[in-house]
């Protein structure tokens, strides 16, 4: 799966020096990385583009890098919120945003995703795209959430459902939160508002879609 991945990042996606300093000054802040694969971003740049996606919120900020990746699919109009439990991860992210061009489009909360899930319902926020990237033992609230801030139609993307592959091969190890991803898959493939797909790129990614309710 490891040389899979390397070879579609490789020939996918560009050498981008941008992405790469937001990669580096996450490192050089003692963070740990944890961003999405670059093939993993340039799909949800696609995703976002193709759908037209103008309003987008983001669980999982770190420092950025999907970030950027979210905001080039909507260009110069969209508008990404973006929840992240850390202030300084949220300030590194808004910084490398805002190097990217994407500054004044890009609102951050910060504190636990589920606070901010709930004041956004209470503000009767609605998004057409949503990207779950934070803690994985959440995953289920925060689709959840997600659903009940959701347009119809709207994208439910969330990262690392494969767990390093091991929901399909019980061989891997170590074993961290495969039994929470099988549990999340499961949920999504069969989510009766829900059709979804998961693509095994990077370290998995459920792509979901709302159902148009008439
Ligand atoms: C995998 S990283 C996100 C990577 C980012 N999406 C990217 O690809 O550039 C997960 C992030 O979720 C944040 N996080 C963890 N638990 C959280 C919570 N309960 N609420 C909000 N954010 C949380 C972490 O601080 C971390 O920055």
């Amino acid at each position: 799966m490891k040389k899979i991945n390397s070879y579609i990042d490789s020939v996918f996606q560009d050498e981008d020096d941008l992405l790469e300093s937001v990669l580096l000054s996450i490192k050089e802040n003692g963070m740990r990385s944890m961003s999405v694969s670059p093939a993993s971003g340039k799909l949800l740049t696609m995703l976002v583009s193709l759908s037209g996606s103008q309003n987008v919120l983001e669980i999982g900020a770190l420092g950025g890098y999907s970030g950027i990746f979210l905001a080039r699919g909507f260009g110069s109009e969209g508008k990404l919120t973006s929840l992240e439990l850390e202030e300084s991860y949220a300030n590194l992210a808004h910084k490398n945003l805002a190097e990217a061009g994407f500054g004044h489009q890009v609102s951050y909360m910060t504190g636990p995703a589920l606070d901010s899930l709930e004041q956004l319902e209470r503000t009767n926020k609605r998004f057409d795209f949503f990207f779950i990237d934070a803690d994985k033992e959440n995953y289920e609230n925060y689709l959840d959430a997600c659903l009940k801030l959701a347009e119809n139609g709207a994208i439910i993307v969330a990262d690392n459902v494969l767990a390093n592959g091991s929901v399909a091969d019980e061989t891997v190890e170590p074993k961290h939160y495969t039994e929470v991803m099988k549990k999340f898959n499961e949920t999504v493939a069969n989510h009766p508002q829900l059709e979804s797909i998961l693509l095994p790129v990077g370290d998995g990614m459920t792509v979901s879609r709302v159902k148009i309710q008439k």
